[in-house]
């Protein structure tokens, strides 16, 4: 099934109460939701400190839920790979699950870990985020069962807690040493709305973006090279940053800006420099696209995209050769900007391209894939949609 195809098939929270019903035999308490992301600018900025501008996108998780008076947990996925998986809340320790299960109960067990009471239950879970996309199916998944739980144990979580406990469940369940960015987005997005977000103290402001009214798209070229962060070079990313800021005798790499980074040069190795050099600027491209968007609008940040992906490529090395060609193929056949998209190695690339251009960019990536003999690559729109709730 393509992309294009899971869009239509998007899970519909009836379908997904009815079908919890057949399987586990009683209506579930409620249907939750929760969108994957595209982070329109600001890579590998969460974890030092910094900033990001990531939206919601119309693609979401769903999850049909019913808590149980005992502790056993059963859980069911549209995927249908793993049949029913059973457990029980006692048993829940990190490296213990397997597949998308380690979300759910990632999350399950880092709100117990905060003290909430979370009950034995009963989960279906239906997706249509294309699967390791780079568009955060798993921070979906993970936004979803949260945002279920806190309404189920009326915990009475803010947002930001949330996000630091999905935060939790990657880190130290999933094994993925990843910042605050995702889930976020996917927590606190908006409808035609970018999540501008200063990852120092969780403040957040909704900035406009509609790419129509301005006569473009966003087009989301997905690679198909799989990635993942419980791999080593997402961890070996953060460690050259965490060494820059040690170096620089700085709390965290927010604290360095562009005027710094001559002297900056002088103290650090030619690596960790250029590591630090990518944060730093990334930081100055998201404050300046956000000026943009406030004035002239989407039509204007082009540029910062592009920039964005030459000091990913070049100083931060995450780029590979799929993300590069969609990247390079897009703008010269009339994308105004374009870049890769989350934490590389792999994933996804978004092109702001003009409506006019959209076949046109399309026809020519599928082509240029094609010729360097890769896979072909799924493309298609994104634009900014509402974060996590309760559909039923
Ligand atoms: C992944 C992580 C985020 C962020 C991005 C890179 O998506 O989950 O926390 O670090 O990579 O910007």
């Amino acid at each position: 099934m393509t992309s294009q195809d899971q869009a239509m098939a998007a899970p519909a929270a009836q379908d997904l109460s009815a079908r919890f019903e057949h399987e586990f035999g009683s209506a579930p308490d409620g249907v939750w939701q929760a969108p994957g992301r595209v982070n329109l600018i600001g890579e590998h900025t969460d974890y030092n400190e910094g900033f990001v501008l990531p939206f919601a996108i119309d693609r979401t998780a769903r999850v049909a839920v019913a808590a149980r008076a005992d502790s056993t947990v059963r859980l069911l996925s549209t995927y249908g790979d793993q049949g029913v998986v059973s457990t029980t809340l006692d048993t829940l320790q990190p490296g213990t699950a397997k597949g998308w299960t380690k979300y759910p109960l990632g999350v399950m067990w880092a709100l117990r870990e905060r003290g909430v009471a979370v009950p034995g239950l009963d989960l279906l879970l239906d997706s249509n985020v294309p699967l390791g996309a780079g568009l955060s199916s798993s921070h979906a998944i993970e936004c979803a069962v949260v945002t279920a739980l806190n309404d189920l144990t009326g915990a009475g979580l803010a947002a930001e807690d949330m996000v630091l406990a999905t935060q939790r469940a990657e880190n130290d369940f999933v094994g993925a040493p990843t910042g605050i960015m995702d889930q976020s987005a996917s927590l606190r997005g908006a409808k035609g709305h970018a999540v501008f977000l200063d990852c120092r103290d969780q403040k957040a402001n909704l900035v406009p973006f509609e790419t129509e009214p301005a006569g473009l798209v966003l087009l989301v070229i997905d690679t198909k090279v799989s990635h993942s962060h419980a791999d080593g070079g997402y961890a070996s990313r953060r460690a050259s940053c965490e060494l820059g800021a040690e170096v620089l005798g700085v709390k965290a790499l927010r604290d360095v800006g562009v005027a710094d980074l001559e002297e900056a040069a002088g103290l650090l190795d030619e690596v960790t420099f250029r590591r630090v050099r990518h944060v730093v600027t990334e930081n100055d491209r998201v404050l300046q696209t956000v000026e943009l968007l406030g004035g002239a609008g989407p039509s204007a940040i082009g540029q910062m995209l592009d920039a964005s992906h030459a000091s990913m490529r070049d100083d931060f090395e995450i780029s590979c050769p799929e993300l590069d060609l969609a990247v390079d193929t897009s703008r010269a056949h009339g994308a105004i900007g374009a870049r890769m998209t989350g934490g590389g190695f792999g994933g996804a690339a978004i092109a702001l391209t003009p409506v006019d251009a959209e076949q046109a960019v399309r026809a020519a990536v599928v082509k240029a894939f094609a010729d360097a003999g890769y896979r072909a690559p799924d493309i298609f729109t994104v634009s900014p949609a509402a974060g996590a709730m309760r559909v039923a």
